[in-house]
């Protein structure tokens, strides 16, 4: 009788998890090391997992939070009891290993977009990890004028991780002095109480975002945008968008917005 094949002691494309974060009962935040031959643009999304029971990885598309820039990678997640994924996925800690693999795609770029003067980014739940990277992305602030990140959250809670985020671009060594005032932030929730309650589609109809923001409308002329939420908002957000008169782009036709759908679980 031949003895089984020792197991490999690292996974292919493994990546060692370098910070956890938990932010609710639901979401989570964790950075990994960056293997040292990815190159991505800020909002592609790669493949990342852990191995499964049966040996098989168990692989889900993940949006990169950190901006393109960064030595380290980021993501955001939510926690699902019984998710394949995030089930495990949820109690990793630092020293702990994942898998990676190292091919970013993705449509929430900024080559899918044609010159314009003001850039949405609109985001729901988790959908606000590509914009993480994008709003920490040079480029955000070379090719625009202004800057809104949307997020529409249920619970005031879950707005802490972009809260933060953005709170800290200010003061950020790298790019503080690039965001200036160039970025408005605009959370709402949809079932607590808080400064500005609603869906952002419903504000988008109402023009109440506007005038909030003191802003004039969504005009293809100014405006691009992009969206990345449940199936539901991107459904709806185009209309909306469309409703202003602009255009869905691609990587291979840049137009004046992208939509790309969040990881779910
Ligand atoms: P609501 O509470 O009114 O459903 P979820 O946790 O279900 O992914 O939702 C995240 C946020 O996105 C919630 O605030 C939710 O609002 C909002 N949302 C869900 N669907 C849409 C939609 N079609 N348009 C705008 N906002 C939406």
């Amino acid at each position: 009788m031949t003895e089984p094949a020792p197991r490999p002691a690292t996974l292919p494309d493994a990546q060692t998890v370098t910070q956890v974060r938990h932010w609710t009962d639901r979401l989570f935040s964790f950075r990994v090391t960056r293997p040292q031959s990815l190159r991505f643009r800020s909002g592609e999304f790669v493949m990342i997992g852990l191995p499964g029971e049966n040996g098989r990885p168990i692989m889900r598309a993940y949006s990169i939070a950190s901006p393109s820039w960064d030595e380290e990678l980021e993501f955001y997640s939510i926690k699902v009891q019984d998710g394949p994924l995030t089930s495990k996925l949820q109690h990793i800690q630092p020293g702990d290993q994942i898998i990676l693999r190292p091919k970013p795609v993705g449509t929430l770029v900024h080559d899918a977009l044609l010159p314009g003067k003001r850039l949405w980014f609109f985001a729901t739940g988790t959908g606000i990890a590509p914009f993480a990277s994008l709003i920490r992305e040079p480029q955000t602030y070379e090719d625009y004028d202004q800057v809104i990140l949307t997020h529409t959250c249920r619970q005031v809670a879950e707005l802490e991780y972009g809260r933060q985020l953005v709170e800290s671009l200010k003061d950020d060594p790298l790019i503080g002095e690039m965001v200036g005032d160039k970025l408005r932030y605009y959370p709402t929730t949809t079932r607590e109480q808080s400064a500005k309650m609603g869906r952002v589609t419903d504000l988008l109809r109402s023009g109440e975002i506007f005038t909030d923001l003191g802003i004039a409308p969504i005009t293809p002329e100014t405006d691009r945008a992009m969206v990345c939420g449940s199936l539901g908002l991107n459904t709806d957000l185009k209309e909306i968008l469309e409703g202003f008169g602009l255009r869905e782009g691609a990587n291979s036709e840049p137009k004046e917005y992208v939509v790309e759908k969040a990881f779910v679980g």
